[in-house]
């Protein structure tokens, strides 16, 4: 059984190297991020503000987060489409700070990689969810070439935004995710580091399939 991290800032490119390289090891991808989301995308739908712990200790009570054959469940409903909006990626950002969902989550999320091996991404997984993982990774990027690959996904899919706002909500996301008390985003001191700013998808995925190939 292997176990495989990969950390760092939003619009890294973390999902997408941990989708390649779980296709690739024919082992199953997680990932946390969509996590915080479900539960970001819940209190809004609620109307559950983050200030209200007990509103939201309560939520989370009925509250159900799984994966099945690459979709996100929140609650039995595919919730995929709905929380991939930059309004759920700082709701998420948001709730990340509270102990009551992250305690919530990470148990989880240690649940889900007890039986079966898995690469898992996230802002916390080598320093907190799996911190005897076999491999750790930490990718990075520049903040404007991480805001240039989100804007150019989010016009894609025809989406009208402004470079400025990905900008601004990619560097707010990153001062609240390595500020918070509780488990923040930080490199694992075991993590390999990985600047991806000038670096594409296949370098990448290949890189991090070498490094995983030698160390088996
Ligand atoms: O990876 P992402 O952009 O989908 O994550 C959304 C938010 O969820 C992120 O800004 C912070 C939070 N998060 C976290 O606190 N811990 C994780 N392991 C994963 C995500």
């Amino acid at each position: 059984m292997i176990r495989i991290a990969i950390d760092g800032p939003g619009g890294a490119g973390k999902s997408t190297i941990a989708k390649a390289v779980a296709r690739e090891l024919g082992i199953d991808y997680i990932d946390t991020g969509a996590m915080y989301r479900a539960v970001g995308y819940k209190m809004k739908k609620e109307g559950i503000s983050a200030d209200d712990e007990k509103s939201v200790g309560e939520m989370l009570e009925r509250t159900e987060i799984d994966f099945s054959g690459g979709d996100t469940l929140l609650d039995g409903n595919i919730v995929n489409e709905e929380i991939r909006t930059p309004e759920i990626a700082s709701a998420a950002s948001a709730c990340a700070v509270l102990p009551a969902v992250r305690s919530k989550l990470v148990d989880l999320q240690r649940r889900m990689a007890q039986t079966k091996s898995v690469i898992m991404d996230g802002r916390d997984i080598g320093t907190n969810v799996l911190t005897d993982a076999e491999f750790k990774f930490y990718m990075t990027a520049s903040a404007e070439e991480r805001a240039k690959r989100r804007f150019d996904e989010l016009t894609a899919k025809g989406k009208n935004v402004r470079y400025e706002d990905v900008l601004n909500d990619i560097e707010e996301r990153d001062r609240n995710d390595m500020n918070r008390e509780l488990n923040p985003l930080r490199k694992a001191e075991d993590a390999v580091e990985l600047d991806t700013t000038s670096m594409s998808i296949s370098e990448v995925t290949d890189r991090i399939i070498s490094e995983i190939r030698r160390g088996l």
